[in-house]
């Protein structure tokens, strides 16, 4: 990464403002934090700035409150839950800025850590108003960025901040811009993308950018009946991007003529319904009955995918092969995941629903990279500059 990290700054003492992504997700019904992983991935950083006797702010936000205090959405049960990973106490002020903020911090004693409010109380937070912004930097000496599930987004703590504070990444940051961007550059080959996930259109700067990076393209999930229907196989009642089916083709021939080998699918599994619990069946790509439903990758398509894999030194995976949250239609995921796992290689998985099931399946310690972004980790990939991370110092030549 050719940014600024905090090794690369004075922090001793130092008053330092920490945009976290702490936007967990929380039970519907008890409101408990489901998925840690978020918070478990930014300690490095703090742990990093607590030794260094830093006075640690964090801030981040949960949910979209859209400006407006919502009770469910205080972050008090994230420190509380980070209070019990650091194992001290991480007392939460009531909002992110003003004189009670301020005297909070005013108080603060080297190696200290205090979390302020949900950013998003305040609408100037998401409309990257410079007050506000300046307000937040009030705070601090210094600006850390943690937050790479939040990088693509131009807010006042992301991007707006930066105008007023040195800004320089954490550890998470660091080493996210460092793993997907090895799925942009200079991986070592073979290379394999493993893109799944419901609809072409979500996918289709992805696959147009990483594209002329790999040597395998693996398209399952709900998205490969675009691409089944575009070579004329019938695909049931299953959802077909009409509109992108010229643009599937297009990318098969462009797949064809630089030497990538795109694989789809050769059997499914099919239901009779779009619902767990539904009479399914595996079936050849030959055969889809008209008025079912493809629901997962077939076991010949895990292996057909498995024996690529196993020939790759690079392996990175987008999307889930099927509808993961219904049990029967969880097989192909869980298949490619434990190959991926087996493998010595590097394996990169990309966020939001991939990282979910990686996490459900309890494979995560056997990735190289799971990553905590979702659309972060999406744009980032389609090769698009992110504001959160654009605004950081440069590294010095
Ligand atoms: C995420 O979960 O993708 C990030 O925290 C960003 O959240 P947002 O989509 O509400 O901006």
């Amino acid at each position: 990464m050719n940014k600024q990290t905090v090794r690369d700054i004075e922090l001793k003492g130092k008053r330092v403002l920490v945009r976290v992504d702490f936007n967990v997700p929380l039970d519907p019904q008890t409101k408990a934090i489901s998925d840690d992983s978020r918070i478990r991935a930014a300690l490095p950083t703090i742990k990093y700035l607590l030794d260094k006797k830093s006075k640690v702010i964090l801030c981040s936000h949960l949910g979209r409150p859209n400006g407006k205090v919502i009770e469910d959405m205080r972050l008090a049960p994230v420190a509380k839950r980070l209070s019990e990973l650091l194992k001290r106490p991480v007392p939460c002020t009531r909002d992110c800025i003003g004189p009670e903020v301020e005297e909070a911090v005013s108080k603060m004693k080297k190696g200290d850590i205090l979390m302020l409010e949900n950013l998003r109380f305040h609408a100037e937070e998401e409309k990257n108003d410079p007050a506000f912004a300046r307000a937040l930097a009030k705070l601090a000496d210094v600006y850390v960025n943690d937050a790479f599930g939040t990088a693509h987004r131009a807010h006042a703590s992301t991007e707006g901040v930066t105008k007023y504070l040195p800004a320089v990444a954490g550890f998470l940051m660091e080493k996210e811009i460092d793993y997907l961007g090895k799925a942009l550059a200079g991986a070592a080959h073979p290379f394999a993308a493993i893109i799944g996930g419901a609809k072409v259109s979500d996918k289709m700067a992805l696959l147009d950018n990483i594209l002329g990076k790999v040597d395998y393209l693996l398209i399952g999930g709900g998205m490969c009946c675009t691409f089944l229907k575009s070579q004329n196989y019938g695909v049931g009642k299953s959802q077909v991007e009409e509109d992108k089916l010229s643009v599937a083709r297009d990318l098969m021939g462009k797949a064809a003529k630089t030497g990538v080998e795109l694989v789809l699918p050769e059997d499914v599994v099919v239901a009779d319904k779009f619902a767990t619990g539904a009479q399914y069946k595996t079936a050849p790509i030959n055969s889809i009955p008209s008025d079912w439903y493809v629901m997962d990758i077939g076991p010949r398509t895990v292996k057909n995918f498995s024996d690529r894999l196993r020939k790759c030194q690079t392996a990175f995976w987008n999307g889930t092969m099927g509808v993961f949250e219904y049990k029967e239609f969880r097989a192909g995921t869980e298949g490619i995941a434990k190959q991926l796992a087996s493998l010595k290689a590097t394996t990169i998985t990309g966020g939001g629903s991939t990282a979910e099931a990686v996490m459900e399946l309890g494979l995560e310690k056997k990735m190289s990279h799971v990553s905590t972004g979702g659309g972060a980790a999406l744009e980032f990939l389609e090769g698009k500059t992110l504001p959160g991370v654009a605004a950081l110092l440069d590294k010095k030549t």
